[in-house]
């Protein structure tokens, strides 16, 4: 039996306020918090005299987040945040291809998995929801010949609509159309295997549901997109030094980037909380990600079955399990605005998302949280 209890203890942020806007950003736990100072007091004590282990150690995270997406550590590294994903993709694309294309997404995708494409002018087509779903049906209406790729979020950000990325993967892939896919809302949460799913590229912005603030985001590409694409950038850190050297100095010599995700890699990084990041990965390992999500599940159960019992609209899609995550979106109409500040005023913190009044529900949150959110919307 998981201590919830003890959970919810290690989140001093549940003594301030009742908080439902970790699909915004999750707060840290102690433990990770511990884990962010012991890196930033070993640079306070030691300066960069670690460096060379700390690379492995990141290296060695690098490897054990692409076993949780079923793939090798090669294939995944970080990058600053999915925008940077998304405008790195539309760069590439760009240069690389000469015969017209297409990329489709979702009308509801957060911008950052749009916002790239269109900057380069690319030819983009938004598939248009239908009660906040997206059937793949309608994504597969709107693809065609000169489809290159999908793009979508695996959870979307504003309903909590959780995508079959199986399905679209499979479909995706007998058309030749490549999968580019924004976990961003669901890792780690929710399981995504990049090989089953044929996913070539995933993005996951790790401040929502990573614990350790904006450390930025996982970024997976398969070997043959890495082969079959060069990437549009390059630094010091993405060149494979020499035999013998530490890093590539001379100039205007030829030299070739790692093979490996890490030619993503262009210059340094902010190495320190992202070792911290293996603290609240190993806090959620123990826990069980199984068990996470069977939480979520009951903890957003709860909420729904009291909004329906105040009938209260609910637009994020719940009548299937499948396609729910940790996100439920409601609306009061024209009193949203009314009532997040009645709810901030009570200390309960939601997110103004899309149309409606986003909560994300979390491990440190409990029934009483959920009630406590319930009463404020009866007195409204
Ligand atoms: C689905 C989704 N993707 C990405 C982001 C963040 O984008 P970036 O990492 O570029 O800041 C958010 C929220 O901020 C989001 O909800």
């Amino acid at each position: 039996m998981t201590d919830w209890k003890k959970i919810r203890s290690d989140f001093p942020i549940t003594k301030n306020m009742t908080y439902f806007h970790s699909a915004a950003m999750s707060p840290s736990p102690t433990p990770v918090l511990n884990a962010i100072l012991k890196e930033y007091r070993k640079l306070h004590t030691q300066g960069d005299t670690h460096w060379t282990k700390d690379i492995k150690k990141f290296r060695k995270l690098c490897s054990e987040l692409a076993g949780m997406i079923h793939t090798k550590g090669d294939d995944v590294t970080f990058v600053q945040n999915t925008s940077s994903v998304m405008s790195l993709l539309a760069m590439t694309f760009k240069n690389h291809i000469r015969k017209p294309f297409n990329i489709v997404s979702m009308e509801d995708e957060f911008p950052a998995s749009t916002i790239g494409y269109e900057y380069q002018g690319l030819d983009m087509r938004y598939v248009q929801p239908v009660e906040a779903r997206y059937p793949i049906d309608n994504i597969l209406k709107l693809s065609d010949r000169n489809t290159l790729a999908v793009v979508t979020s695996h959870v979307q950000y504003a309903t909590g609509f959780r995508q079959d990325l199986k399905t679209l993967g499979e479909e995706l892939k007998k058309r030749g159309i490549l999968f580019i896919v924004n976990a961003t809302q669901s890792f780690p949460f929710f399981p995504i295997n990049v090989r089953s799913m044929n996913i070539e590229v995933l993005s996951a912005s790790v401040h929502k549901w990573g614990f350790t603030g904006h450390i930025g985001t996982l970024f997976y590409t398969s070997s043959l997109f890495r082969k079959k694409y060069p990437s549009p950038w390059a630094g010091w850190m993405s060149v494979a030094p020499e035999e013998g050297s530490l890093i590539h100095t001379a100039k205007n010599t030829p030299f070739r980037l790692h093979e490996t995700a890490e030619r993503y890699i262009i210059g340094t990084y902010n190495l320190q909380p992202l070792l911290a990041f293996q603290t609240a990965m190993d806090y959620l390992k123990t826990i069980g990600f199984q068990n996470i999500r069977t939480r979520v599940m009951e903890l957003t159960d709860y909420l729904i079955r009291g909004l329906e019992k105040l009938e209260i609209k609910i637009t994020s899609p719940v009548a299937r399990k499948k396609e729910r995550s940790a996100i439920v979106t409601f609306t009061l109409e024209d009193k949203n605005k009314q009532c997040i500040k009645t709810l901030a005023k009570n200390k309960i913190f939601v997110g103004a998302r899309g149309e409606g009044i986003r909560v994300s529900v979390n491990i440190f949150n409990n029934f009483e949280d959920i009630d406590c959110l319930l009463n404020v919307l009866k007195s409204l």
